[in-house]
């Protein structure tokens, strides 16, 4: 089943809280949360204090996205503050080794993300040791931005390396996830969507994430043919 990850960078950055609740009425699966810091990103969100704020109510796993210069001096802050999964970007890790198995010590689940004009083969090494790849289907730093269709390639190019080296890694896709790109991304081998502006723009929480799901199922059914995704 392909997990739902709406993130708060498009939510009411008056009323997280509330966001926090809609989600977790809304059946999403986890939270999304964009951390950003003006340097790896053109963008400045949230830090430590915001997710342990929300720590001290969300239900819901706490996926953390850090999109920031220098992951290895704040990831056990992270950690410290709620996360229960920590994202690092490969373009901001020195040594993305020692990275990943350290946010595994930590007890966190440990990703890696790509940036769109990063190839798959910058993390092929660490493929084995990972838990989670994160897909930027946009360039980051921002919500509501479109799709990157030759993304989909990518995203299947990842998934068949992780299936060469049996790994059970989730493939999240991020960036541009709406009712009609949902079913692309999960055919193409995507077991988590993140989906900012398509969720907290909709009338209701919990039907967009309900869509999100039903378009999702359309891409697995898509997948187990073997068809190859292409966008119209
Ligand atoms: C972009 C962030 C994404 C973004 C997704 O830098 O990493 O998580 O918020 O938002 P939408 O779904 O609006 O593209
Ligand atoms: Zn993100």
């Amino acid at each position: 089943m392909t997990l739902i990850a709406p993130s708060l960078l498009s939510a009411d950055f008056a009323n997280l809280a509330a966001a926090v609740a809609s989600l977790e009425t809304g059946g999403a699966d986890w939270i999304h949360l964009d951390v950003m810091d003006g340097h790896f990103v053109p963008n400045l969100t949230i830090g430590p204090p915001v997710i342990a704020a929300l720590k001290n109510f969300a239900h819901l796993p706490l996926d953390t996205h850090l999109m920031i210069e220098d992951p290895d001096r704040w990831v056990d802050v992270y950690r410290q503050a709620g996360a229960d999964g920590i994202t690092v970007h490969a373009e901001a890790c020195r040594h993305l080794h020692r990275t990943i198995h350290h946010i595994k010590e930590l007890g966190a689940r440990a990703g890696v993300a790509l940036n769109p004009a990063t190839p798959v083969a910058a993390i092929e090494e660490i493929l084995p040791d990972v838990d989670l790849v994160l897909v930027l289907t946009v360039s980051p730093g921002f919500g509501a931005q479109p799709f990157i269709p030759s993304t989909l390639a990518k995203i299947r190019t990842v998934y068949d390396r992780l299936r060469a080296v049996r790994s059970q890694a989730l493939i999240e896709v991020d960036g541009g996830i709406d009712d009609r790109t949902a079913v692309y991304a999960v055919q193409a081998g995507a077991g988590v969507l993140v989906s900012g502006h398509y969720v907290f723009s909709a009338s209701s929480v919990k039907d967009a994430v309900r869509t999100l799901r039903e378009r999702a199922e359309e891409g697995e059914r898509r997948r187990a043919t073997g068809e190859i995704p292409r966008m119209a």
